[in-house]
């Protein structure tokens, strides 16, 4: 399917769900509070691929990133890691609640699809 269709209100505050998608890993993830806090206050001067967090979420209760490392593919693992975001174990990148990476062997941030609300329930990938 080129279009995935995700129905927000089955993720809960503080989790990230995995989906398929074009035959990749989907994070969508529901961040906390304390969470968009943090990563609207880091100074993108300190990051390795400089994003604004507000220029990678549409909402910023909702970041939705391919969860393929940008290092060599692994697939990270949600909530852990020095920087609460993502963690890859294959040769440990740390990457940050809006998917950016912050440490480890990984080049750039998560990269994020095209995606669209289709209402306060529903978002559309693709
Ligand atoms: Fe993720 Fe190497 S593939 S750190």
């Amino acid at each position: 399917l080129s279009k995935i269709e995700v129905k927000l209100s089955d993720i809960p505050e503080g989790k990230n769900m995995t989906f398929k998608w074009r035959g990749k890993p989907l994070f969508v993830r529901h961040r906390t509070e304390k969470e968009i806090a943090t990563e609207v206050g880091v100074n993108i001067a300190e990051l390795r691929d400089p994003q604004h967090d507000n220029d990678r979420v549409i909402k910023p209760s909702w970041v939705i990133v391919l969860g393929v490392c940008t290092h060599l593919g692994c697939v990270p693992i949600a909530n852990a890691g020095d920087y609460g975001g993502y963690y890859c174990p294959c040769h440990g990148s740390h990457y940050d609640a809006s998917g950016r990476i912050r440490k480890g062997p990984a080049p750039l941030n998560l990269e994020v699809p095209y995606y669209e609300f289709i209402d306060d329930e529903t978002v559309m990938v693709g």
